[in-house]
């Protein structure tokens, strides 16, 4: 059955241009990406793991370990990461997994038969310290992912996580926020002193509460 949110991750050992890795042990207390691409040496794919490097800075500011899988196997991916180098000016700097045995595309279900019956779809699950996914997001071979996008997901998740507070649409950092149906207008008032702003009163804002 495929994964859905709140479900706990599953943990697998795989191989991968660092080395063998166990996923949970990998991602520690930390938050984590775990992204499939359909093919090495694609270029979509290129750009994509290019993009994810060059955000490296972005995804460590935010405690969050990033990992990427496909069905292809580790000397290809070898010879891949120095294409990406070259071609998207970066480095890579997070392991790719080499998944022949397709061990991580099941439990992830990243093969979806009627795009591809062997390769993996663009797949990209956020996962929580608490190992619970927090996101799903898939995307079809054509279509590359915006990072920043996932970037800026992150960023209200952890918000969530930590404030009780939600985010409208569209928004972006430094943006005001929703509080959470569950928090009363009451308790709001104490546990936000930046004040709120009542629009209805199931829809409260108050400014971004991590930033001074
Ligand atoms: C790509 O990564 O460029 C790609 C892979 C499979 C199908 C289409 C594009």
């Amino acid at each position: 059955m495929s994964l859905r949110l709140g479900d706990q991750a599953p943990n697998f050992k795989a191989k991968t241009t660092e080395g063998e890795i166990d996923f949970h042990e990998y991602l520690g207390n930390s938050w984590g990406v775990l992204f499939s691409h359909p093919a090495d040496y694609t270029p979509v794919c290129t750009t994509e793991l290019g993009r994810t490097a060059q955000l490296k800075d972005e995804f460590a500011k935010r405690n969050v370990k990033v990992m990427a899988v496909s069905v292809d196997p580790l000397d290809k991916h070898s010879g891949w990461v120095n294409d990406i180098n070259e071609t998207q000016n970066t480095t890579v700097n997070f392991p790719i997994i080499a998944d022949e045995d397709r061990t991580v595309a099941t439990l992830y279900d990243m093969i979806h038969p009627n795009a591809s019956a062997t390769a993996t779809v663009r797949s990209l699950f956020v996962i929580g310290p608490d190992k619970l996914v927090k996101l799903i997001i898939t995307y079809p071979a054509s279509t590359g992912r915006n990072f920043l996008e996932v970037l800026r997901v992150i960023d209200s998740l952890q918000l969530t996580s930590n404030y009780s507070v939600a985010t409208p649409a569209d928004w972006k950092q430094g943006e005001d926020v929703i509080v959470v149906p569950a928090v009363s207008t009451e308790d709001a008032e104490k546990k936000f002193p930046k004040g709120l702003r009542i629009v209805k009163p199931y829809l409260r804002y108050t400014p971004q509460p991590d930033l001074n």
